[in-house]
C-alpha cells in the first residue's frame, strides 16, 4: 500500500516543475572547496534527505539556498526562474525558510510572538496585531498536531520537541516553496524525534518541498524520498529511496565498498 501511495505520490510530483533547482553550484572559502558542481532538484511535495560525513558540506548547501552564502559560481532557480539568493530576507522573500538543530527561538518570548519574530503584524492604529497573531498561531499548532500548552507559553518553558515543534510551524506558517531542515532532531530524544518526524510528513500534503539533513539513516529512509549523498564537497550521487538501502547509502557516504 505504501508503495502505491508513493508511486501515485511520484506521478503527480512529476507533472510540475521543482520548486527548487540547483545547476553547477559551487562554493570555495578561500582555497577551501566545500561544494563542487552540484546540481538536484526538489519538487513540490517532495522530501529529499542530504547526507554526508561530517565537512562533506551540507550545510553550506542550505546555506547557498537560505541566502547565508553567496555560491561561488552556478545556478539557483525558484520555479523556473534563476534568482540571486543574497540575504536571508531575500530567500525568505522568495518562500524558503530553514529550521536548524539548534531551536533558533527566543527564548524569553512567547510562543506566538516567536512565530511573527521580526514579521509581526500591525493593525490599522499601527499597534501590534497580537489577536491575529495568537489566532493563526493557534491554528497551525493545531494543523500541525504540535502539542504545546498555549500559544501563550514561553518558549523556555517548553521540551526541545516542543520548540522545534514550533520552529517548524514557523517555517511552515511562512515558507510557501521550500523548507531547509539542518538536522532538526539532532537534539532530541526518541519519542521527541517521532513526534517531529510526524510533522515533517505532513508537510508533503502542504505541497511545500522539503530538503532535509540528518545524520539518522534510519531517519532518512523514514521521511525521504529521494537521497542526496555527498563526500568531501562532491556529489556522489541521488537515489529513490524505493530503490536504494542503507548499505548503497553508507558505501556512497564513505567510499568503501561494504
Ligand atoms: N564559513 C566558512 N569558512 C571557511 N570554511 C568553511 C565555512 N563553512 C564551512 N567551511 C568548510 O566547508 C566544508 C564543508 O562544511 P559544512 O558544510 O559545514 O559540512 P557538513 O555540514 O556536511 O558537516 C568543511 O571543510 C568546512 O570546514
Ligand atoms: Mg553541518
Amino acid at each position: 500500500m505504501a508503495s502505491l501511495e508513493s508511486s501515485a505520490m511520484e506521478a503527480s510530483v512529476n507533472r510540475q516543475d521543482p520548486v527548487l533547482k540547483l545547476e553547477q553550484v559551487r562554493k570555495n572559502f578561500g582555497g577551501v572547496t566545500a561544494i563542487e558542481n552540484f546540481a538536484l532538484e526538489v519538487f513540490p511535495g517532495e522530501i529529499v534527505a542530504l547526507v554526508g560525513d561530517n565537512g562533506a558540506g551540507k550545510s553550506t548547501l542550505v546555506k547557498i539556498v537560505s541566502g547565508v552564502h553567496a555560491p561561488t559560481s552556478g545556478r539557483i532557480i525558484i520555479e523556473g526562474r534563476e534568482v540571486a539568493m543574497s540575504s536571508a530576507t531575500m530567500a525568505r522573500a522568495h518562500g524558503i525558510e530553514v529550521v536548524y538543530q539548534d531551536l533558533a527561538l527566543a527564548d524569553q518570548q512567547t510562543v506566538y510572538m516567536n512565530l511573527f519574530l521580526g514579521r509581526e503584524p500591525v493593525n490599522r492604529f499601527g499597534l501590534l496585531d497580537r489577536r491575529k497573531m495568537i489566532d493563526e498561531t493557534e491554528k497551525l499548532l493545531k494543523d500541525l498536531d504540535v502539542r504545546i500548552p498555549s500559544a501563550h507559553a514561553t518558549i523556555r518553558d517548553l521540551s526541545g520537541g516542543q520548540r522545534q515543534g514550533v520552529a517548524i510551524a514557523r517555517a511552515t506558517h511562512w515558507a510557501s516553496k521550500l523548507i531547509l531542515l539542518d538536522e532538526p532532531t539532532a537534539a532530541l530524544g526518541v519519542a521527541e524525534t517521532a513526534k517531529v518526524e510526524e510533522i515533517v510528513l505532513s508537510l508533503k500534503q502542504r505541497r511545500i518541498g522539503i530538503l532535509i539533513i540528518s545524520h539518522s539513516l534510519d531517519q532518512v529512509f523514514r521521511l525521504a524520498d529521494r537521497i542526496c549523498v555527498l563526500r568531501r564537497g562532491k556529489q556522489i550521487g541521488v537515489r529513490k529511496t524505493v530503490e536504494t538501502d542503507k548499505n548503497e547509502i553508507i558505501a556512497m557516504i564513505t567510499g568503501l565498498q561494504q
